[in-house]
């Protein structure tokens, strides 16, 4: 079987002239009060960044004491620094979910165990179904790319002496209905460490800007190991501005568009005859369909890329991850989508035509 390429992300699918639903990042550009602060930071970028102002910010808005942060550039370094932070024994991480966090384990020398919660239950998260002696558990939440928010008291439930649970809650701010957070949780308790990201919902994927927040232990565990100026000065004002009265404005403003083209995306997908996993929690819906692959290059060809499936383990060709985007753009992603299922229809029928004629022949 050839492996999966763990190290695919949705901005390898997007091409110049392609209309880009296949990158979760939700917004188009940062908005223009915090394209203003950006600006600004430029003024000292001469400077070594001081990450402080945003751990202080940052700790303020979650009020919790500044040792509990670690301000990372984006989420995806956080997931280096815990592979680092000691040596792991078991390893384990759930799936289907992101990829980051397994092949930063896997770069780091350790050998991983999978966990693959499966579509029967809806990707549900079964405690239980975690080994005993995994001291490492990683889980999106909600997860990426099932859109599957598991509940606090599930994510709770794996935490035991001697494990750290990291819980990846990249989506977690524009999260339906405003998300189950463990975050004051992971503050409070010992083995509990939750993953931010600012990246998507204010769209400063190529600034790169997240946080790491546990206990103090945890986190200067995790922080021995992050190079010098990880963040740089535009991460560093940004956090500040985001985690500010216009930063939390723009993320209330936002979840409560994104639950809209969500539902609106949904809709459309299942009029379409698309088979979507319900009750997305996050800004993205994974949808099945038996021609998928076939689907995503069609697609590509009319113009719009799609999140291929078949990189996230536990999913697989029949598998497409779809952004939400505004109503004008989903509108014109299926319009296309119609046309091009009915040209994989016609195909099919002429396919099983074919196959019928042969075997009449025969
Ligand atoms: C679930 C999840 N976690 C983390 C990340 C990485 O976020 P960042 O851009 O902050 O590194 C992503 C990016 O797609 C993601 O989907």
């Amino acid at each position: 079987m050839t492996p999966i390429d763990l190290g695919h992300h949705g901005d390898r699918e997007v091409q110049p002239g392609l209309v880009d639903f296949a990158v979760n990042v939700a917004v188009p550009r940062p908005p223009p009060w915090l394209r203003r602060e950006l600006e600004r930071a430029l003024d000292e970028v001469a400077r070594y960044p001081d990450v402080a102002p945003a751990v202080d910010a940052l700790a303020r808005l979650h009020g919790c004491p500044a040792a509990c942060l670690l301000v990372t550039n984006g989420a995806a370094e956080a997931f280096t620094l815990i592979a680092r932070a000691r040596r792991w024994h078991k390893p384990l991480v759930v799936h289907p979910q992101f990829t980051e966090p397994e092949s930063a384990l896997r770069a780091n020398g350790h050998l991983v165990t999978r966990l693959i919660l499966e579509r029967d239950n809806g990707f549900a998260l079964d405690p239980s179904r975690v080994p005993a002696d995994a001291d490492l558990v990683v889980v999106g939440n909600p997860t990426n790319p099932t859109s599957r928010l598991h509940p606090r008291e599930s994510i709770l439930a794996l935490v035991r002496p001697g494990r750290l649970v990291v819980v990846d809650e990249a989506f977690m701010d524009v999260a339906r209905g405003g998300g189950d957070s463990v975050l004051q949780d992971a503050i409070a308790c010992e083995g509990l460490l939750v993953i931010r990201s600012l990246t998507k919902t204010f769209g400063l994927a190529g600034i790169r800007v997240g946080y790491l927040m546990g206990t103090s232990d945890v986190i200067a565990q995790c922080a021995l190991t992050q190079p010098h100026w990880s963040v740089n000065s535009l991460g560093v004002a940004a956090a500040v501005a985001c985690a500010g009265t216009q930063g939390q404005e723009h993320t209330r403003a936002l979840r409560g568009d994104l639950a809209l083209w969500v539902s609106d995306l949904v809709a459309r997908l299942t009029s379409a005859g698309l088979d979507v996993v319900r009750e997305p929690a996050g800004p993205f819906v994974l949808v099945h369909h038996r021609h998928a692959a076939r689907l995503r290059d069609g697609m590509r060809r009319r113009g719009f890329a799609l999140r291929r499936g078949d990189t996230f383990p536990g999913l697989g060709p029949r598998w497409l991850r779809i952004a939400a985007r505004e109503p004008s753009m989903t509108a014109a992603l299926l319009a296309a989508l119609a046309q091009e299922l009915a040209s994989i229809n016609h195909g099919s029928h002429d396919t099983a035509l074919m196959d019928q004629e042969s075997e009449d022949l025969a």
